[in-house]
């Protein structure tokens, strides 16, 4: 089993980077044999998508759509093809997703996607025909989770993306609030326990 963990901070040794790491102690609790690769997205260069539609031109027979940019996504986007599953961890910046994983969901939005039929025709639908999952780990620094519900455009955005590009449900979340006052010790376990349902069958 593959899967590949996205680390969407750009603090490393942080919160989200600590979280996606003990979720990957989760996932590799419940399956010593799966596959994890760490994708930390500030390492990679990733372009701003440019809306040229080459992508959403392409034969809707391929596995992935072919994009003009070169940078790392020529070889991000297989591996994200061939996973099995994804952990999707990301700070909370203005009620949603920080800027580099919005970028990085924007790439993959057509290349792994092609125009479907529903609910609205030319709408994204994945290209993989597989049943995948995921889970969301978000961070706020102020936000309690008992307010997440006003601080938290980001599970919305990830779950729509995921299931369009990725054909990934999103079996589980969390939200790691105000971390800025109350740390993130008590977040751990829930990381470690979301890494192991991802996996359980
Ligand atoms: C530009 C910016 C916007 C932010 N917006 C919010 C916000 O809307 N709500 C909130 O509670 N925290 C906000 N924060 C705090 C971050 O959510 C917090 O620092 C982050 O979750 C910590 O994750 P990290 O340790 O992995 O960087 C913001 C931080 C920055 C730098």
């Amino acid at each position: 089993m593959k899967i590949v963990a996205v680390m969407g901070s750009y603090r490393k040794g942080k919160t989200i980077d600590r979280l996606v790491d003990r979720a990957i102690e989760g996932v590799k609790a419940a399956r010593p044999d799966a596959q994890v690769e760490k994708l930390v997205l500030i390492d990679r260069q990733i372009e701003y998508c440019r809306n040229c539609g080459a992508c959403r031109r392409e034969d809707p027979a391929k596995p992935i759509a072919q994009c003009v940019i070169d940078d790392d996504m020529q070889e991000i986007l297989p591996m994200m093809r061939e996973a099995d599953a994804y952990v999707f961890g990301g700070p909370i910046f203005e009620g949603t997703v920080n800027a580099v994983t919005k970028t990085f969901l924007e790439r993959i939005c057509w290349t792994l996607a092609r125009a479907g039929r529903w609910p609205v025709k030319g709408c994204p639908e994945p290209r993989d025909p597989r049943k995948k999952r995921a889970v969301a780990i978000l961070s706020s620094g102020l936000i309690v989770p008992l307010f997440r519900i006003f601080c938290d455009d980001a599970t919305k955005l990830l779950k729509s993306t995921l299931r369009d590009s990725l054909s990934a449900k999103v079996v589980g979340t969390m939200y790691a609030g105000g971390v800025e006052k109350v740390g993130i010790e008590r977040y751990l376990d829930r990381a470690f326990k979301l890494g192991q349902k991802l996996v359980r069958e």
